[in-house]
């Protein structure tokens, strides 16, 4: 079967009539039982277009956790989409955003499967989708199709360089961050380079660029107001807002972390490192969002806390104050590190289950749980981090 012998032609299978129905016959096959179900799939269908099939399905199932079932059961991947589109809860929010700023089109360079496409069209914002890579193309296109929001976005094959964005209200720019070797750090390696990017959002009305989490604040230019976003306590990604000040406080040289779901919104005030403290009663474990947006410090004078140390990203104090913005643990010990001095607290306390976290100490939580072989029923959380620079274990209780 010569014309299905590229992905792009595979794909093109997959949407005829006899592609959706076998699309239809896989839907839910256990992965255990693929081989099995391609055999016998095979005795009436062409191989390759079994492969598809069952290729696409595996992809919808993996594509779950950031779609959900209803969407990701009617949406087509490439395993690169998949992995490299924005979760819907995220995009959803972000495109709450640009409608906050009165958006009503965006140029979405770098659109990949469409996951930022799909949430701004849903928002009611017009699209013009962008991707270089034909058979992405492809797959976004049946996106928007499947999902029936055609008629607001249009996909269009083409170098992001080579595209006339000066009608559009906004510009979102999702670079590609993955080389042959897996995840690039460097910003100007991204395609395009942020430094392109930036130079086109500047040009924008408003624009968004969407980056990796872990980017230097150093590189965030002082006109675009920075956000770190979190779903859920995982950080996914960090966005430079430009023309954003208007709708919200998201002007140059503003820094924010929003957790989701919520949103709950964290804005920097510019305050100084808090001091750092004795441990108290409670410790205060800021979300990842705060954290990367290097405000720790707002969280501290929230709660009225301080640091347990100048290097580590934990705040305590001796009062119970509630923060949307970190986990609170009662802690009922502090004892220098020692998985000898551990394993007797635990069984002098009867904990069966023990949570590992660390900050700051290179011992593997895993690790730790096999050497200290808990059993009881109570259950305890045990933080390996450093206290005044040494080495420490704090133990305790999430509060609430
Ligand atoms: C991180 S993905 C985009 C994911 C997308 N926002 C989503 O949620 O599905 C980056 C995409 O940029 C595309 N790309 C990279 N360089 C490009 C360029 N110079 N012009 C057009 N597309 C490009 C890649 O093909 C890839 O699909």
């Amino acid at each position: 079967m010569n014309d299905l012998a590229t992905p792009l032609s595979a794909f093109a299978a997959l949407l005829t009539p006899a592609g959706r129905a076998l699309l239809d016959e896989v839907r839910g096959t256990d992965p255990a039982r693929e081989l099995a179900v391609a055999t016998r799939l095979r005795r009436e269908h062409p191989a390759e277009l079994v492969s598809a099939a069952l290729g696409q399905e595996r992809l919808r199932q993996r594509a779950v956790a950031k779609f959900g079932a209803a969407d990701a059961g009617r949406m087509f991947f490439t395993p690169n989409g998949v992995e490299q589109s924005t979760r819907a809860s995220v995009a959803s929010y972000r495109a709450g955003r640009f409608r906050e700023l009165g958006v009503g089109s965006v140029a979405d360079l770098c659109c990949g499967i469409g996951g930022d496409a799909i949430a701004f069209a849903r928002a009611g914002v017009r699209v013009l989708a962008v991707d270089r890579d034909p058979l992405t193309v492809a797959v976004a296109r049946a996106n928007v199709e499947a999902l029936g929001i055609g008629e607001l976005v249009e996909v269009r094959e083409a170098d992001v360089a080579d595209v006339d964005v000066s009608s559009y209200d906004a510009l979102f720019v999702d670079p590609g961050r993955r080389g042959g070797r897996g995840r690039i750090f460097d910003p100007e390696a991204y395609s395009p380079p942020l430094s392109w990017a930036v130079d086109a959002a500047r040009k924008a009305p408003v624009a968004a660029l969407k980056i990796a989490p872990g980017v230097p604040h150093e590189a965030v230019p002082g006109e675009a107001g920075a956000e770190w976003i979190s779903d859920g306590g995982d950080v996914k990604e960090a966005v430079l807002w430009f023309g954003a000040g208007s709708g919200g406080g998201l002007e140059g040289g503003s820094v924010r972390a929003t957790l989701l779901p919520g949103p709950r919104v964290l804005d920097g005030r510019g305050l100084p490192d808090p001091q750092v403290r004795p441990v108290g009663r409670y410790l205060y474990e800021p979300d990842g969002a705060v954290i990367r947006a290097h405000l720790v410090a707002e969280v501290a004078e929230e709660v009225g806390g301080g640091l347990i140390d100048e290097t580590i990203a934990y705040v305590t104090g001796d009062e119970l104050r509630g923060t949307s913005f970190a986990s609170v643990y009662e802690i009922t010990d502090q004892l220098p590190f020692g998985v000898k001095k551990l394993k007797a607290l635990l069984r002098e306390r009867g904990v069966g289950v023990l949570t590992v976290k660390k900050r700051g100490s290179a011992v593997e939580p895993e690790a730790l749980r096999k050497m200290v072989k808990v059993s009881g029923p109570h259950s305890a959380t045990v933080f390996l981090t450093r206290v005044g620079g040494a080495p420490a274990m704090l133990i305790g209780q999430p509060v609430g």
